[in-house]
C-alpha cells in the first residue's frame, strides 16, 4: 500500500512537470499580457485595445503529440482569435494552425484549422464544437509524425492530413517547429467573416490554458536530435473506431473544407483532395 501510494505521488509528480510552464515555454509578447500562475501550471493571455499577448515553447520539435488544455474567451468574444499553433522558422516556413475564432455571447466559436508547407497554406478546414468551449478546460492536440497529421478535441480525431507526397503533395517533414499560442484581435475577419466587430468596452478579454504536455523529437541543431523511436505518436494512424468518429465530426460538425471548394481553385483542386482513399 505505502509502495503504491509512492508511486502514485511519483507519477503525479512527474506528470505536473511535464506541464510546467516556467520550463516549457517562454511569454514572448503582451508587455505584461501573457502571465504564468499557480507555480507555473497556468497561463491565461489577454487582449485589450492596445494589445493581445503570446508564448512559445523553449524546445523545437520534429514531429511529436502535443496536448494542451485550453479555456477560451467566455461572454462577447467576437472579433478575438485565440491561436495554438506548430510553426517552423524563415520565409518557407511550415505550420500547423488551431486557430478560435470569438463569437457574441451564444454564438458558436469556429475552429479554423489549417496547414502550411513552405510557406503555402490554403488549407482550411473549420468547424463547429459539440460543446461550449469556454465553460471548461478542453484539450486541443496536434500529432504530427512522418506519416500523418492529426487534429484532435478531447481524444476525437476532427482532422487528418496524410502524407501523399507519393502522389505529388507536399508534406511538412524537414523543418523543426515550435509550440505557439496568442490571443490577438482578428476583428477585420474572424467574426462572420469580419461583419461583427471586436467590443472593447469588455476588454480585456482572456483565454486560459494549462497541462501543457509536449511529447516530441526534440530538436537541438540540424546535426542532432533526440527521439525515442518507439514512441506511440511517431507510427500512430486511425484505428477503425477513430476512422469513424472523425467522419462522425465531419459530417456533424465540419462548416468549411477547402477540398471540396472548387470555385476557389479554378486550376484545379490541391493535390491531397484528388488522392481516392486507399482501403484499409
Ligand atoms: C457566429 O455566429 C453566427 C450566427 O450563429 C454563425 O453564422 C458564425 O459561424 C459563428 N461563428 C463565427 C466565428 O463567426
Amino acid at each position: 500500500m505505502l509502495l503504491l501510494r509512492l508511486i502514485f505521488f511519483v507519477v503525479i509528480i512527474s506528470a505536473e512537470a511535464a506541464g510546467n510552464f516556467f520550463q516549457e515555454v517562454d511569454v514572448t509578447w503582451g508587455d505584461g499580457r501573457g502571465k504564468i500562475m499557480d507555480n507555473g501550471n497556468l497561463l491565461t493571455l489577454s487582449l485589450d485595445k492596445a494589445s493581445g499577448s503570446g508564448f512559445q515553447s523553449k524546445k523545437q520539435y520534429l514531429f511529436g503529440r502535443f496536448d494542451m488544455k485550453i479555456k477560451l474567451v467566455p461572454g462577447n468574444s467576437a472579433g478575438t482569435v485565440t491561436a495554438y499553433y506548430l510553426r517552423s522558422e524563415g520565409s518557407s516556413w511550415d505550420e500547423i494552425d488551431f486557430e478560435f475564432l470569438g463569437n457574441v455571447s451564444g454564438q458558436p466559436y469556429i475552429v479554423h484549422t489549417n496547414i502550411y508547407v513552405q510557406g503555402q497554406g490554403n488549407r482550411e478546414q473549420q468547424f463547429y464544437l459539440w460543446f461550449d468551449p469556454t465553460a471548461h478546460f478542453h484539450t486541443y492536440s496536434f500529432l504530427w509524425n512522418p506519416a500523418r497529421i492529426l487534429f484532435y478535441v478531447d481524444g476525437r480525431p476532427i482532422r487528418e492530413f496524410k502524407n501523399l507526397e507519393a502522389n505529388g503533395a507536399p508534406y511538412p517533414k524537414k523543418q523543426a517547429m515550435r509550440l505557439y499560442a496568442s490571443l490577438w484581435n482578428g476583428e477585420d475577419w474572424a467574426t462572420r467573416g469580419g461583419l461583427v466587430k471586436t467590443d472593447w468596452s469588455k476588454a480585456p478579454f482572456t483565454a486560459s490554458f494549462k497541462s501543457y504536455n509536449p511529447n516530441g523529437c526534440v530538436w537541438t541543431n540540424a546535426a542532432s536530435w533526440c527521439c525515442q523511436n518507439s514512441a506511440p505518436w511517431l507510427s500512430e494512424a486511425l484505428d477503425s473506431g477513430n476512422q469513424k468518429m472523425l467522419r462522425w465530426v465531419q459530417k456533424n460538425y465540419m462548416i468549411y473544407n477547402y477540398c471540396s471548394d472548387k470555385n476557389r481553385f479554378p486550376q484545379g483542386l490541391p493535390r491531397e483532395c484528388t488522392v481516392l482513399p486507399t482501403k484499409p
